[in-house]
């Protein structure tokens, strides 16, 4: 059996090298006997795949891919690309966009993370019509505090601007903000709006993340758990927070992850604020989750190449 290799973005400076935000891990790939190949991220999202993979060579086998996150169809085109040349990605274009986007995980997810509801972007830019979102908000139960996000990425630092909705009952305020999170996001919103119900969550300084409390959103303790073959393989903190350590109770989440069925994953979870339990805040495929500086991934990446 061939042992994986993994794919890094070339730094755009110097295409023979790993991106200086991957070099560290590239590094310590290395030293555990491993091998990377790279991939030009600029070409890949430009839509020529083949070109950013001319430096992976021919017959290269089975890959893993670690690097910044690309929408799920440019996904697609890299591991055809790579197909071409006689490589695999461990991860399949579908496995991908389901760990990716909230629509792909939330099904089996549903209960054990916020509830949710979205409305599919027609590429227009004025966003969901008025009538589209009550709709939305009527799915969702019709009042209280909702948070809104996209398929994959929110705009949590906008927090009261364009992420946070105190009262979904107020359908002009729900406009508003998910209005300037479409302006924001512009032609980079992934898949559509997504509404969630706003959750007390553990804050580092005890107050709920988020609400009107000061410090604004994505203050959560969360802890990122990454998943290879539905085993935790590194617990650690998510990178906003990173030297906050959390212990959460992996139980219910692992017939979860399992149950998803994608080889490489990751689930942020909080803590309820009032102690009933954690949650799983969102799901990310492992291959584009940040890792927080810092943290020993050894472990990781020696289960990613033993694979
Ligand atoms: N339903 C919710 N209830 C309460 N807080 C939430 C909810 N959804 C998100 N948040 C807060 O907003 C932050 C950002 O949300 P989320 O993680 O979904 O977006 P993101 O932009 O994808 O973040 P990341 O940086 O992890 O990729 C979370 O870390 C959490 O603190
Ligand atoms: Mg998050």
């Amino acid at each position: 059996m061939r042992v994986p290799a993994i794919i890094f973005p070339a730094d755009p400076l110097n295409p023979r090298r790993p991106d200086p935000h991957f070099a560290w891990e590239a590094r310590l790939l290395r030293e555990l006997g491993g091998r990377h190949h790279l991939v030009d991220h600029d070409a890949l999202l430009g839509g020529d795949a083949r070109e950013a993979v001319r430096q992976v060579p021919e017959d290269s086998g089975p890959l893993w891919y670690r690097g910044w996150m690309v929408p799920s169809a440019r996904y697609a085109e890299f591991a055809a690309a790579l197909a071409g040349r006689s490589g695999t990605l461990l991860t399949s274009a579908a496995g991908y966009a389901a760990a990716h986007e909230l629509p792909g995980w939330y099904r089996v997810f549903e209960g054990a993370t916020p509830d949710s509801t979205w409305i599919p972007w027609d590429g227009s830019a004025e966003g969901p019509g008025p009538e589209e979102l009550a709709a939305a908000v009527a799915r969702l139960g019709g009042s209280g505090p909702a948070v809104v996000k996209d398929y994959v990425k929110s705009r949590k630092h906008e927090w009261h601007e364009a992420c946070y909705v105190p009262e979904l009952a107020d359908l002009a305020a729900v406009g508003r903000v998910v209005g300037r999170f479409v302006e924001l996001q512009g032609e980079f919103l992934a898949g559509g709006v997504v509404l969630r119900r706003y959750e007390r969550f553990e804050r580092a300084d005890g107050a709920p993340a988020g609400g009107d409390g000061g410090g604004g959103g994505g203050r959560a303790v969360e802890a990122r758990v990454w998943w290879l073959d539905g085993r935790p393989v590194l617990i650690g903190p998510h990178p906003d927070t990173p030297h906050l350590a959390a212990e959460p109770d992996l139980a219910d989440v692992s017939a979860l992850v399992r149950a998803l069925g994608c080889r490489f994953v990751t689930t942020d979870l909080a803590r309820l604020a009032d102690g009933s339990g954690w949650r799983v805040v969102e799901v990310g495929d492992g291959q584009v989750s940040d890792l927080p500086h810092g943290i020993d991934a050894s472990g990781l990446l020696a289960s990613l190449i033993a694979a």
